[in-house]
């Protein structure tokens, strides 16, 4: 069966927050994660049965959103379900008539700035040495579409 895609919900924290820390080298906080249920976000995620694959978080400023985390399960990474995360995630943008779309990545992050690339987001900024890493810093590339 293909995966579901459906909105999170807060009965889906925990899973979230599995994800959460199996994908990303930074993970956010859960209580970050239970704060994406407010008035301002909306989310997406994509499902096998109980499993949770992959998920992202945006919000949205009168036509303005900002994709504030996006994450596919190690084990399903490579799969096209990144891909097909920001892809719902843009026509949601379209329906919701949200036409300047913003995000922040690490400098580092091949992987994501290839996709973003690939589904039409430019570079449109640095902010230098914003992120830690365990070496040091390195820079967050804005980018918008
Ligand atoms: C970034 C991420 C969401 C991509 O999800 P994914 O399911 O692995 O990606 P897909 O299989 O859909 O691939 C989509 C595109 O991403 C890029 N990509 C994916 N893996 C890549 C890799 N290892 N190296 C380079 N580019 C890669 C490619 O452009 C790919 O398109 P292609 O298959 O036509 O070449 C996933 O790697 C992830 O969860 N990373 C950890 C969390 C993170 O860094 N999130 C982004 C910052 S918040």
């Amino acid at each position: 069966m293909p995966p579901l895609f459906r909105p999170l919900t807060a009965a889906d924290l925990d899973a979230m927050v599995a994800v959460e820390q199996a994908a990303h080298a930074s993970p956010w906080s859960r209580t970050l994660l239970a704060d994406s249920f407010g008035e301002r976000y909306f989310t997406g995620s994509f499902w096998q049965g109980e499993q949770l694959l992959g998920y992202f978080i945006a919000d949205r400023i009168l036509d303005e959103s900002t994709l504030m985390n996006i994450c596919v399960a190690p084990s399903w990474q490579g799969r096209g379900l990144g891909r097909q995360l920001l892809e719902q995630y843009l026509r949601l943008c379209r329906e919701r008539g949200l036409a300047r779309l913003w995000l922040e990545v690490r400098a580092s992050n091949a992987p994501a700035l290839a996709l973003y690339r690939a589904c039409g987001y430019v570079e449109c900024g640095r902010r230098r040495d914003y992120y830690q890493t365990a070496g040091g810093r390195e820079d967050a590339v804005l980018m918008q579409k």
